[in-house]
């Protein structure tokens, strides 16, 4: 389906809505929030995840949805058509998120889908923690030591790629609507099942108690902040470029507040529900074997590929539960992934008038080569330092600029009249405030922080060499990538001008 500019149009609101849900809800909603929550201060870290969600988090979501509707383009050419200086920020974003985030994340979900054929025969042996890291990953000693391709990997890997393409390939309406219509409410029913059923486990309220029992004296810690706010960031796609685009394919009346509010407040709670789900299970494997949540927690990728297995081998009926939490994982990537993918290939549609069908094929292809590195022996390595450079200072450094260029280049008010226009919930000055100051305010603060702690010593001890190689490289390259995107020039199809209908009345 296509609107009166030729635009692909989502058919339903509910299929937008669904479709921005899976792209936020992703692996990272699983067991990276369950973990933070744990780590920082169990109950009392919802004080700082709910603060950075009404500080940062909704408003920059309406932001976004508002910039891909009202100005009807991908993440570059809504920039653009803001001011034009400004198209890089959308190509740094769709490029570092795709050429970036993107090609870790699809092996991720690749391990999910090996752990789900390895669930049924509880595969992972007697010791998940060496299966894990000395069979499985074959990890090597560095981060420069890369040894060979993990064949299992590679095959699931193609697996994912092939997926992704065959969605995206498909187009708004009949790819992505569709395949979220059918993964959401899978992904509910087979949470809601793990939920319930490990609360039947032995220990299972212990865990509980542990997950939510509130610790406050850690919320002075500026860690605790800092996690939030990044969770926060990578939770709801943001500066991810993503949302800019879905919202581009609304039709002209849509309720942009109420579907931001919708989409942060099922993302949020399903955090929260799949982590009663993750600590009951901890608590039922502490129980188990005597020991308390403490040593059996381990960290984030360890939770769900480590702890869980082990716990999984234990209990009655493991096999069909751990297919389940990895499916579960593995649709929550998908979903996320392929809107990755979208980002990015309605930029290059945007831009270059070019095909879409060829755009996804040409995409994924570079993307299962981008992905091969990860697929290493020291893929973990590569994985680890990526991530966090891309998160810490791709995604928040891109919402910190949108709020700049949209606050102090572009007219909120205008922006915002435009979304109380067809928004049941309308939207009052403070949403100015919070994009023109509290934005950019708070997030700079929260990144020096960050990169003050980052120059005092190498990023998880790994020696500034494969730091500075690995993951300051990668981030300026998609920022150089970004400006020469920028410097191509437009195929006409696109005109700059923002279309009339959606000009000030
Ligand atoms: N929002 C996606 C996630 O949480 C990227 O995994």
């Amino acid at each position: 389906m296509e609107n009166g500019n030729g635009r692909e149009q989502w058919q339903t609101q509910l299929g937008f809505v669904l479709a921005a849900i899976g792209s936020a809800i992703g692996l990272g909603n699983i067991w990276r929030f369950s973990y933070m929550a744990y780590s920082n201060g169990g109950g009392a870290f919802l004080i700082p995840y709910l603060f950075a969600l009404f500080t940062a988090g909704i408003p920059l979501l309406i932001l976004e949805f508002a910039l891909g509707h009202e100005r009807m383009g991908s993440a570059p050419l809504a920039c653009t058509r803001v001011k034009r200086g400004w198209e890089w920020l959308g190509w740094w974003a769709v490029t570092l998120v795709m050429f970036g985030i993107e090609l870790y994340y699809v092996v991720i979900i690749a391990w999910c889908v090996c752990y789900f054929f390895l669930s049924f025969s509880l595969g992972w042996g007697a010791d998940p923690n060496a299966y894990f890291f000395k069979h499985f990953l074959a990890l090597s000693k560095s981060a420069g030591q890369i040894g060979v391709i993990r064949t299992p990997i590679l095959a699931a890997l193609i697996a994912v790629w092939v997926i992704n393409w065959g969605i995206v390939y498909r187009g708004v309406g009949k790819g992505l609507e569709k395949a979220n219509k059918i993964f959401m409410p899978l992904l509910f029913i087979f949470t809601a099942i793990l939920v319930f059923w490990s609360l039947t486990l032995p220990g299972a309220l212990d865990g509980i108690k542990a997950y939510l029992t509130p610790n406050l004296s850690k919320i002075m810690e500026p860690k605790v902040w800092i996690d939030a706010y990044s969770q926060i960031f990578f939770t709801l796609s943001l500066g991810f470029g993503i949302m800019i685009a879905y919202a581009s394919y609304l039709p002209g009346k849509s309720d942009l507040t109420k579907n931001a509010v919708i989409t942060a407040g099922v993302n949020c709670g399903y955090s929260l529900f799949a982590g009663f789900a993750v600590f009951s299970v901890l608590g039922f494997m502490a129980a188990s074997q005597g020991k308390s949540i403490a040593d059996v927690v381990s960290q984030s990728i360890g939770l769900a590929f480590v702890a869980y297995p082990k716990a999984v081998s234990m209990m009655p009926g493991g096999p069909l539960f751990g297919a389940i939490f990895f499916l579960c994982l593995v649709m929550a990537g998908i979903s996320s992934s392929i809107s990755i993918m979208e980002a990015f290939v309605s930029a290059i549609v945007d831009k270059f008038n070019v095909g879409r069908k060829m755009t996804v094929s040409v995409v994924s292809a570079i993307g299962v080569i981008g992905s091969l590195i990860f697929t290493t022996q020291a893929g973990l390595y590569w994985l680890d330092i990526a991530d966090h450079f891309l998160t810490h200072y791709g995604i928040v450094v891109v919402g910190i600029l949108e709020a700049i260029m949209v606050g102090w280049f572009f007219d909120t008010k205008h922006l915002r009249r435009y979304i109380n226009k067809n928004s049941t919930m309308r939207l009052g000055a403070w949403w100015d405030v919070t994009v023109k100051f509290v934005v950019p305010l708070v997030l700079g603060i929260i990144l020096l922080g960050d990169i003050s702690k980052e120059v005092q010593k190498p990023y998880g001890g790994y020696g500034w060499t494969p730091v500075v190689l690995i993951g300051l490289n990668w981030v300026l390259s998609t920022v150089i990538a970004g400006f020469l995107f920028a410097s191509r020039p437009w195929k006409d199809k696109c005109p700059l001008e923002v279309p009339r209908e959606n000009q000030e009345d």
